[in-house]
């Protein structure tokens, strides 16, 4: 299968609690690598025009305000059907309803500090992706 990439950020809850090294480690250990990566504040704006898809939903102010509130960590993640295992290994959207030993069963507080984004397709992971990333800023694996 070809290698693929898709887009990742691990939100301001989980910066917070200081478990970026054990999220990455399931990223690796599971056999994605990190083509790119850089600790950031995402503007309100850039925030909106990410999260476009969810504009009319209640949650969207609330999601925005979340996502800006502090640090966050970019990454672009590549391996064999790289879309598929990041959500496998993120977990369900909802912390509660996600498996056991995914990132969100471990750190997600709520459905809207689930602790990690991932892409849910290869058309949004390439979107996303240059909405964070230069070319230039992207390692080839
Ligand atoms: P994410 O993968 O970043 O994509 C959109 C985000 O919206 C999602 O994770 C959740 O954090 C958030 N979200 C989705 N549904 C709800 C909801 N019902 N209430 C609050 N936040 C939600």
């Amino acid at each position: 299968m070809a290698i693929e990439q898709t887009f990742s950020i691990i939100k301001p809850n989980a910066v917070k609690k200081n478990v970026l090294g054990n999220i990455v480690e399931q990223f690796e250990s599971n056999g994605l690598k990190i083509a790119a990566c850089k600790l950031s504040l995402i503007s309100k704006s850039k925030c909106e025009e990410f999260y476009a898809e969810h504009k009319a939903r209640p949650f969207f102010g609330e999601l925005v305000a979340f996502m800006t509130s502090g640090p966050v960590l970019l990454m672009v993640l590549s391996g064999e059907n790289a879309v598929l295992k990041n959500r496998e290994i993120m977990g369900a959207t909802d912390p509660k309803k996600a498996t056991v030993g995914t990132i969100r069963a471990k750190f997600g507080d709520s459905m809207g500090e689930n602790a990690v984004h991932g892409s849910d397709s290869p058309t949004s992971a390439a979107r996303e992706i240059a909405l964070f990333f230069e070319r230039n800023e992207i390692v080839n694996l």
